[in-house]
């Protein structure tokens, strides 16, 4: 048997999401209030949650410490510069050590294979805390900002992305069409949505009765647009490609123009996983009444509540 590990939207049922974003809510409420703290504290008092992350972060970071001491646990953030990984020791025997001693694992790594690798041989829950194929926590954090935003009543509002096709859309596209949302990509020709989530969400739209699709023209994504998202055009690790990729991306900033000729809704929201650069988006819109970008970011902390006490506090397991 092998514990339970997140590593992308794609391992949650429609009620299992449905449910962590319910219980982000609630602990949300009870954070606020002090309501249950000493009980909350006692759930993993004493117990050590790894932070094993090969690349930057803010909010990934912030909210999980956040979120382990509202349990009662130690975080032991696990930096690329602190342990001998990757320099004098594989990632197998450091899985087998940090795994046994630890009560689970939140990995931010490069390639999506060192998650895979991670869950295979660890014994404690891995809770992908960014890919270069997914971001769970963030898209978990997405459906309930926008929940809040429209008072729980998502259901056949229009997503739209402006951006680039990686992590960040990848999971929040599932994410959105599993909570009953209508999704638009606008992505440049020049790039390729990975055809596995297509397929998948393809099958979630048809299942559920919502729409998916994938464009090329920022305007077409926007129309009627309740929810506008876009995330960096330069992911981590992509430095070298600064230069081809904004030109790949011109005409994609989200700025008033674009929105008033994309015809958007005129209930809607702007959102950003951040860090953001003006290039994907103006200060005009990032800075607007429209935007719940902070909110967003709060909302971290509130989501890796909800995973921790699904998959650490209730850690079930599961046949290899
Ligand atoms: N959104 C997000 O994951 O931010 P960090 O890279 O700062 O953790
Ligand atoms: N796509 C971005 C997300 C950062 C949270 C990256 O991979 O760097």
């Amino acid at each position: 048997m092998s514990p339970r590990h997140l590593v992308s939207i794609q391992d949650l049922s429609v009620q299992e999401l449905e449910s962590l974003v319910e219980q982000a809510t609630n602990f949300k409420a009870q954070y606020k209030s002090n309501e249950n703290a000493q009980e909350n504290h006692n759930k993993l008092l004493g117990k050590v949650i790894a932070l094993l992350f090969s690349k930057r972060s803010t909010r990934t970071r912030i909210s999980t410490e956040g979120a382990a001491a509202f349990f009662g646990a130690h975080a032991m953030f696990l930096g690329k510069d602190d342990i001998q990984l990757g320099v004098n020791e594989s990632l197998y025997d450091t899985t087998r050590v940090i795994s046994s001693m630890t009560s689970c694992i939140f990995a931010r790594v490069n390639k999506h294979q060192e998650i895979l690798d991670l869950c295979k041989d660890s014994s404690v829950p891995i809770i992908n805390s960014l890919c270069d194929r997914y971001h769970p926590l963030q898209a978990i954090t997405d459906i309930l900002s926008i929940k809040e935003s429209f008072n729980g009543n998502i259901k056949g509002l229009k997503l739209a992305w402006i951006g680039d096709a990686n992590n960040v859309i990848n999971d929040l596209s599932i994410a959105a069409l599993k909570s009953g949302m209508n999704v638009s990509i606008a992505i440049p020709g020049s790039i390729s949505f990975d055809s596995l989530i297509a397929d998948k969400a393809n099958q979630i739209a048809k299942e559920l009765n919502v729409s998916f699709e994938i464009v090329n023209e920022p305007a077409k994504a926007l129309n009627g647009a309740n929810v506008i998202v876009t995330d960096t055009w330069i992911s981590m690790g992509e430095e070298a490609e600064k230069q081809n990729k904004l030109k790949q991306f011109n005409d994609f900033q989200i700025t008033k123009d674009l929105i008033s000729r994309g015809n958007v809704n005129s209930d809607w929201r702007f959102m950003h996983c951040l860090p953001r650069h003006q290039e994907e988006v103006d200060d005009e819109i990032f800075y607007s009444d429209n935007s719940i970008v902070f909110e967003e970011a709060e909302n971290r902390l509130y989501a890796a509540m909800a995973v921790i006490d699904e998959f650490v506090v209730g850690n079930k397991t599961v046949s290899k």
